[in-house]
This record gives structure tokens, C-alpha cells and sequence, in this order.
């Protein structure tokens, strides 16, 4: 029987005991980390809004005994997607599939939002789907410091999708901690999105820093409309990687509980897989 262990993430290092027993694999249950207890403990909280079914129950796959199957409270940004977001903590799921999928319950047509790091144009590609309109209203905001990644940016779109869509994109040689400069004034934006590290295929010296990554997620904080995500994919297997997390972490832990609810997600037998952050702005 593969019956997997459940723990609550990161942290709370005081409640990283297993909720259901032993087995031969780890998984980190996501788990709103600045959520209001009431003055209970994350432990009650979690007995109280997060439903468990055993793990020798039927999965979420049809097969018995695979994994156990959650469900959030019903007001989470994330309900309804309980069943993807376990599937990428068992690795069956990549980071990038399972943000277009989160993005995707959050952005609307005619949006306004921002690729923070465009590299290869796969994000920016994906958000262009999601805010394009007939009527043509949407705007894709793409940064990247690197040329290379801007040409392959371009390229990409080139390649998939028709002039009227293309109208919609705006690509800026920059630093994402500027990206409020090259808004319209006063742009209210539904999703900023941050896939951190070096350009895949390209010169990996040219890597996200710590210093302007937080820059960045202040500002994104600043024009962020209420209902919008700050969604952000760090990877930690190279140098700088975990120190850029922290940094993340710091920042996040100094959200108000009020107006944001946040969510990190990691595969934990596999110490360098990406790490998934999710934060809501409360509407
Ligand atoms: C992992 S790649 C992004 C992948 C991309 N979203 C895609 O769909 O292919 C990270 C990118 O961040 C860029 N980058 C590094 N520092 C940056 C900064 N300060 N501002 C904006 N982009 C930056 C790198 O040049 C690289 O292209």
C-alpha cells in the first residue's frame, strides 16, 4: 500500500508532524500560511477546514490506495483544485501546467497582467489566451533583462498567434522591480506573474536576484486589483535559489491576513523540484 504521509508546509516547523502515519513518501499539503486561527492552533484549524479522506480509501484516480484526497473550504482562491495541486505534490504535475491552471481561475477576458520574467514566451503565450477578448481589450505587460529572452519571446508569439492578438502584448527591456513604469497610470492588474531563475536554454549567469525579486513584489503588491493573484514559481537548485525563497518568505509573512491569503506548494521528496506560491489579494 503507498499510503502517503500529510504534513503542513513549511511554515509552521512547531506542527510539521505527519497527520496521517508513516509511509514511503513525503508531500507538503498546501496550506494558507497567514489564515486567521482565532486563537486556535494551525493543527485545529487545519482538522476543521481541511477534509481528509484515508488513504486506503478510492483516489482521485480511480485507483485505491494512490494517494489522499483533500478538499479546501469552500471560500479558498483554490477550491476545485485540490485534485491538481496534489497531483503536482506527487510530481505528476509540472509547476508551469498547474500556474496556467490557477491563473486561469483567477484572470478574465480583458484583463490587464503582467509576465514579470518572459524568457521563452510560454507564459507570456499563456496569459495572452486568457485575456484576449473579441473586442480586443486585454493587455499582456512582458519584462526581461536579457535580449535573448525578449527575441525568443517574440518569436514565440510570432509563431502562435494572429496580429489582433499580438496588438495586445507589450514586451519592455527592464527589471521587473520597474514594472509599474511601463503601466498605463492608475492600471489595476489581475495577475503578476514571476517564473524565478535563469533563462532555460540560455546564459544562466543572467538569473533572478533576491534584491530586485522583492523590489518587484512590492510594487506588484501596489497595483494589484482586489481578486488578484501574485503567482510566483522560485526554483531552488541553483546558487542564490534558496536565499531568494527566504527572501520571498519574509515578504510574504508580512502580508496582512486581512487582504491577502497566500499558498506555497512543494514536492518534498524531491528537495531541488520548484516551489509554487500562490497569493490572492482578498476582493
Ligand atoms: C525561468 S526564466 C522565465 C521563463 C518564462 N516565464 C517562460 O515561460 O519561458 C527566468 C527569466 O527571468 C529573467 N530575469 C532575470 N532577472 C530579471 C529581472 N530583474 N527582471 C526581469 N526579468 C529577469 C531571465 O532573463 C530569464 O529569462
Amino acid at each position: 500500500m503507498l499510503a502517503l504521509p500529510l504534513r503542513l508546509g513549511a511554515h509552521w516547523p512547531a506542527v510539521q508532524k505527519p497527520l496521517i502515519s508513516t509511509s514511503t513518501r513525503w508531500f507538503v499539503f498546501p496550506y494558507p500560511r497567514n489564515v486567521s486561527l482565532n486563537g486556535n492552533s494551525p493543527r485545529d484549524h487545519f482538522d476543521r477546514n481541511v477534509s481528509r479522506i484515508p488513504a486506503n480509501s478510492t483516489s482521485i484516480t480511480g485507483k485505491t490506495n494512490d494517494f489522499v484526497s483533500v478538499s479546501l473550504p469552500k471560500d479558498s482562491p483554490l477550491f476545485g483544485l485540490e485534485d491538481l495541486l496534489v497531483s503536482f505534490i506527487l510530481g505528476k504535475k509540472r509547476a508551469t501546467e498547474v500556474s496556467h491552471l490557477v491563473w486561469k481561475s483567477v484572470v478574465q477576458k480583458g484583463d490587464t497582467v503582467i509576465d514579470a520574467t518572459c524568457g521563452n514566451g510560454h507564459d507570456t503565450l499563456a496569459m495572452l489566451k486568457m485575456v484576449a477578448d473579441e473586442s480586443c481589450k486585454g493587455s499582456v505587460y512582458g519584462l526581461d533583462v536579457q535580449e535573448a529572452a525578449l527575441q525568443k519571446t517574440s518569436s514565440l508569439l510570432e509563431e502562435s498567434v494572429g496580429p489582433s492578438e499580438k496588438e495586445l502584448i507589450k514586451l519592455f527591456s527592464k527589471c521587473h522591480s520597474k514594472m509599474d513604469e511601463v503601466l498605463p497610470k492608475d492600471t489595476s492588474v489581475r495577475l503578476v506573474a514571476f517564473n524565478l531563475g535563469y533563462l532555460p536554454g540560455g546564459d544562466k549567469t543572467i538569473i533572478t536576484q533576491s534584491e530586485t525579486t522583492l523590489k518587484a513584489l512590492e510594487v506588484a503588491k501596489s497595483i494589484m486589483v482586489p481578486g488578484g493573484l501574485i503567482s510566483i514559481v522560485v526554483y531552488v537548485g541553483h546558487p542564490g535559489g534558496w536565499e531568494e525563497l527566504k527572501t520571498i518568505r519574509d515578504f510574504i509573512s508580512k502580508l496582512s491576513v486581512e487582504k491577502w491569503i497566500c499558498y506555497e506548494f512543494q514536492t518534498v521528496d524531491r528537495s531541488w523540484s520548484p516551489i509554487l506560491i500562490f497569493l490572492f489579494k482578498k476582493c
